[in-house]
Formats: structure tokens, sequence, C-alpha cells
């Protein structure tokens, strides 16, 4: 499905029925790394996974890329679906893109997961880093991403055991349009550290990592958890970065059974 946002199209998927349930992506993926949870999850719940612009079906404009601006064109897919308030869950840049949802929109958030994500704004190093990575896309396009970032992003026995999961993950990153790749890293080495918001969150809260994450490591996640008053944290075991494709049964039960608790409490 799409929806006109912002002067562009977004493309997402909406399925099932119950409480709303949106899923924001990793860097440089797009909503089909949700396949497995869309699958499970859309028993129980409304779940809705959304291409950020720059990337699957949406459109990829040649422009400046920001984690608000990502936030402002989620605010109005909902607004179309008519939705006031969901639950958010956001792997790595998409946990970025919640805090940006809640500096902007905190009324639109009925509970929060946080995966395999940190609160940290990057260091200066991580910003050349992302720097010489966007001229490098510049240069030959997503092979510099799949080069610099596929053996980071799943766990080691993941890529001894399960050559489909790395194929696939492969081909989303092939697939990955220029404009949004560059978008991605600009508007990830821009963003504001979120560790100062941590404790004035009052927003039920899980947080989840792969055991084996090398990119945003478990002291990153309990970080968050610790930050955030209440919040629960779960590790997922034999997962590395990409932690919902990895373990999908794992990571299904403990946002299903979060996602259900709030079900009861929510109106
Ligand atoms: C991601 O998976 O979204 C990225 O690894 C995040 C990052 O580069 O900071």
């Amino acid at each position: 499905m799409r929806a006109k946002v912002n002067g562009i199209n977004i493309a997402y998927d909406d399925v099932g029925t119950g409480l709303p349930i949106v899923f924001l992506h990793a860097f440089p993926l797009n909503r089909t790394m949700w396949a497995p949870q869309e699958v499970a999850l859309s028993k129980r719940f409304r779940v809705i996974s959304i291409d950020l612009r720059g990337h699957g079906e949406s459109d990829a404009p040649f422009w400046r890329y920001s984690l608000e601006q990502y936030a402002l064109d989620v605010k109005e897919v909902l607004v179309q679906l008519g939705i006031a308030k969901a639950v958010f869950v956001g792997l790595s840049m998409g946990g970025y893109l919640e805090f940006a949802l809640y500096r902007r929109y905190p009324d639109l958030i009925l509970g929060f997961v946080f995966a395999d994500t940190r609160a940290e704004a990057d260091k200066p190093e991580q910003i050349q880093w992302r720097f010489s990575l966007a001229q490098r896309t510049a240069a030959i396009g997503p092979a510099a991403v799949i080069t610099e970032m596929l053996p980071k992003l799943l766990a080691p026995q993941t890529y001894e055991r399960n050559a489909d999961l790395v194929e696939r993950v492969r081909s989303i990153q092939a697939t990955a349009p220029v404009p949004g790749i560059i978008g991605d890293l600009m508007a990830m080495a821009e963003r504001p550290d979120s560790t100062d918001l941590l404790p004035s969150i009052t927003i039920p809260t899980l947080v989840i990592v792969g055991r084996d994450d090398v990119l945003t490591a478990p002291a990153d996640a309990e970080r968050i958890a610790r930050g955030i008053p209440g919040a629960k944290l779960v590790i997922i075991p034999d997962a590395g970065h990409l932690s919902n494709m990895e373990q999908p049964d794992l990571f299904n039960r403990a946002v299903g059974e979060f996602a259900a608790a709030l079900s009861k409490t929510t109106p």
C-alpha cells in the first residue's frame, strides 16, 4: 500500500486488527525485514510496517534526510490510517527514529520496543566513518554498504548456519536506493544524543538485544533499560544485530507478550 505523505509516496503494509504496532526498520534495509513479525503478530494485532523515505518501495528523492523528517512521515502515514496511538518497535536506526518521535509526538506512543539500538549520538570517528561510507556509496552504489556492514549485521553462527538469511539481508541491501543510503548516513550522523531523555520516558518500554550484536552491543541496550524507569530488558541468544530476523520466535514472543499486556490496559 502507498500513502502520499509530505510530497512523496511512502509504502507500507497494514495487516491484522487490534492494538496497532508500528515497525521501523534498520539502516539500510526496508519493511521486508519485518516479514516474520508481520506473519506471526498480525494474528493478534494490527501490524504496520513502513518503508522510510529512500527505502524499499517508497520514493527516494535526492534531498536532505533527517530522523525528524522520518518522524513527520511516519506520523502522517498514521494520520491517514486513522491511528492516534500505537506501540512502536524500532530496530537500530528505527530506534533512533523512536527517540525523534518521542521528542515531537509523545502522545502518539502507547509503548516502546527499542531493539538493537542505542541512545547515544555518534562519536566524531563514527561521523567520519559515515561520511566516508556515503562517499564510497556515491561512487560504487550499495556494494559499499554490503562490504562494510553485511559481516557485522548477523551473529557468527548465523553466517555459518543460515545461508538463506545471509542472502536475504544481502539482497535487501543490494536494492537500497543510493539517495536513501546516503540520506540515512547523514541523518544518523546529525542525530542528537537521547541519553538525557531516558529518565523522562514514562511510556511502557521493552528493550531487546541480540547477545552477539557487535554494532549495538548488549551494554548499549542495558544503558537504555537502566535509564527508562520500569523498562524491561530481553537478551536474545544466538542472535546478532538483526535479532528479529535471526531469532524471530523469541523476538515475537517478547513483543507479543509486551503488546498483549498493553492491550489489557488500553481502552
Ligand atoms: C542500523 O542497523 O540501523 C545501523 O547499524 C545503525 C547505525 O549505523 O548506527
